[in-house]
């Protein structure tokens, strides 16, 4: 699917947060246009359409058949990202999907084909691999300075409580999960992409605050294909904001915090090789460059439907295990072999 001469015209569906960091990642990048955003909130959707100077719409079918559109961004409630992926492909649009990719992994198989037989890209917002820390981590993990990884543990608040964000993360039907769905899909993803392959099994626990219909915290113990061990915990309550990844190699150890930096360490020693937090639109703005790069050029983006649908295949199998109370695994023809 070729894309406009004149400049790349984006479409956004969702203009709530996620949507805003989209839009000023957009507004960074050397031809591309925000052409139309498209939101149920009407008055959202015009406050963010005046801002990017796009057309406003409340019905991403209506912006689909009238805007000739290059690419969208789909940023609406969880369970919507199939549905809306598949009009996008019909319309013979590329899609930027915000993770999760969608909530079942049938939903996922379904964007997938939908979108191979309509030939446009299919990209998936793990936004995390394409800040700078990530990058040197994954610089310093590829030297073989450490030697193979062995062992990740991977570390997450997230304060889960009704108000902390919109409604519609704790319905069920929406959110299809809680933390693990939502944050978790970060965290499962930094451990496969950093442990070099995918999630194979799952013995996970999950529990809730209060009376809430989603869970609010997680733990648990992952295989994946190749051997690397993994542990996770995501925290919703009484911490103040951690998000750190410890990546045990060989010969020494990575230690990556998000809020903090990031430090190589070799006998007991700590160095610092980053320091601090990073400007998340740098981050979406690389993803995006990612993804428009792909659309024009006909090569895959560097998280495709596959992968995306490997973390989801991860999270319902912490919902499986956590439900059975027995490890689970994930099916073989879900996997992944690569990063
Ligand atoms: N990559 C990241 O770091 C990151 C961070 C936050 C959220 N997210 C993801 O981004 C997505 C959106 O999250 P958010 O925090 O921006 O949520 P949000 O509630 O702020 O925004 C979602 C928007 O979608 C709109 N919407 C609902 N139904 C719609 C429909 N049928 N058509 C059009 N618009 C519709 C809502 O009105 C709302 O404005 C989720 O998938 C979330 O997990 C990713």
């Amino acid at each position: 699917m070729e894309t406009n001469e004149s400049g790349f015209r984006l479409g956004l569906i969702g203009t709530g947060i996620v949507g805003a960091l989209h839009i000023q990642a957009a507004q960074a990048l050397p031809g591309v246009t925000v052409a139309a955003v498209c939101d149920i909130d009407a008055d959202a959707a015009g406050r963010m359409a005046q801002e990017a100077g796009a057309v406003a719409y409340t019905s991403h079918e209506e912006m689909l058949a009238a805007e000739a559109l290059d690419g969208v961004v789909i940023t609406a409630p969880h369970a919507l990202h199939a549905g809306m992926t598949l009009a996008a492909a019909a319309a013979g649009v590329h899609v930027l999907v915000e993770k999760p990719m969608a909530t079942s992994v049938e939903d996922c198989t379904a964007m997938i084909d939908a979108c191979e037989a309509a030939g446009v890209v299919l990209a998936v917002g793990h936004v995390v691999r394409f800040g700078a820390l990530a990058r040197r981590a994954e610089e310093v993990l590829r030297s073989g300075e450490l030697g193979p990884v062995r062992a990740i543990s991977q570390r997450r608040t997230s304060h889960y409580a009704k108000g902390s964000r919109p409604e519609w993360f704790f319905d069920p039907g929406l959110a299809g999960g809680g933390i693990v769905m939502n944050v978790g899909t970060h965290g499962l993803d930094r451990i496969q992409w950093l442990g070099g392959s995918s999630v194979q099994t799952v013995h996970a626990h999950t529990w809730s605050h209060g009376d809430l219909l989603i869970e609010t915290d997680a733990m648990g113990f992952v295989g994946l294909t190749n051997g690397v061990k993994a542990i996770f915990q995501f925290t919703s309550a009484g911490l103040p904001y951690i998000d750190e990844t410890v990546v045990q190699c060989e010969r020494g150890a990575l230690r990556w915090s998000a809020p903090e930096g990031l430090w190589v360490s070799r006998g007991g020693k700590e160095t610092p090789l980053a320091a601090g937090a990073e400007e998340p639109v740098d981050a979406f703005a690389a993803q995006l460059a990612d993804f428009t790069e792909a659309c024009r050029s006909g090569r895959p983006p560097r998280v495709d439907g596959a992968y995306g649908r490997s973390v989801v295949a991860a999270v319902r199998a912490v919902y499986d295990s956590a439900s059975s109370g027995q490890p689970e695994s994930v099916a073989g023809d879900l996997l992944r072999s690569g990063r």
